[in-house]
């Protein structure tokens, strides 16, 4: 039964082989793995040179495909651990035809191995696991090696968007990008308002069902 269902992911995976990238996973260590760079071309992933904006834990797809639908002519790049979520994302874009989104199945601590400095207008981080745990905090995909990577990334000006239901982990992120030099506005009232457009994604959806807010905040790079 489980090698069935695991022969069933492959041959969805390979349908879906031109949405999807899986980066090496030679070196397992990830502090050795992201001194070996491998970045990622975009100009040849998307084959052409528009910008290029990427979500972080993107799960069954719905948000970042509406972003690419809305916005033709901006490439977006959504990263997600795991396989069985990630398949669904990359069927979704391929049933639209969507050109101008990728897949990368990868968890987002290898992320430094494969995304050039100043490379990404815009990241967003929509519902991300607030781990609570004590031991846990480096696992948040706020805490500082995280934080530090987005900075990298960004290019002056770019943002980090970050939506979440978990109020302590909103403070805690508040925090973190202050602490890294970003500007940071709340921007939960505007959204729930109707002031700045949204685009619930499938948690937030569930959440609003049964009346829990989304707290938001834009946590801008400053220029050096
Ligand atoms: C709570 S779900 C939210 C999914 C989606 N963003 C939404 O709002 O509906 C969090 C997703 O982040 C993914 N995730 C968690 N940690 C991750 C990491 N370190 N790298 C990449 N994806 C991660 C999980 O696998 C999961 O699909």
């Amino acid at each position: 039964m489980r090698i069935r269902k695991k022969r069933h992911l492959e041959e969805r995976l390979s349908a879906v082989k031109d949405y999807l990238i899986v980066p090496e996973r030679d070196i397992p260590n990830v502090l050795e793995a992201v001194k070996d760079k491998r970045y990622f071309n975009f100009k040849e992933i998307f084959g052409n040179d528009n910008p290029v904006e990427m979500e972080i834990g993107c799960g069954k797809g719905g948000f970042i495909i509406q972003k690419a639908i809305e916005n033709p002519n901006v490439n977006f790049l959504a990263v997600e651990l795991l396989q069985n979520i990630v398949v669904m994302a990359c069927e979704s874009a391929k049933e639209k035809n969507l050109t101008n989104v990728k897949f990368v199945n990868s968890g987002a601590e290898y992320l430094p191995r494969y995304i050039p400095d100043g490379s990404m207008r815009n990241i967003y981080l929509n519902f991300s696991p607030p781990f609570p745990q004590d031991g846990y905090e480096g696992r948040r995909l706020t805490s500082d090696r995280f934080v530090t990577a987005y900075k990298n990334y960004l290019s002056d000006g770019g943002a980090v968007y970050q939506k979440t239901d978990d109020v302590p982990f909103f403070e805690y992120s508040f925090g973190k990008f202050l602490q890294f030099g970003f500007d940071v506005k709340v921007v939960s009232d505007q959204i729930e308002k109707g002031e700045i457009k949204n685009i619930e994604t499938e948690y937030e959806k569930k959440f609003h069902a049964i009346g829990i807010r989304t707290n938001a905040l834009i946590a801008t790079k400053k220029p050096n």
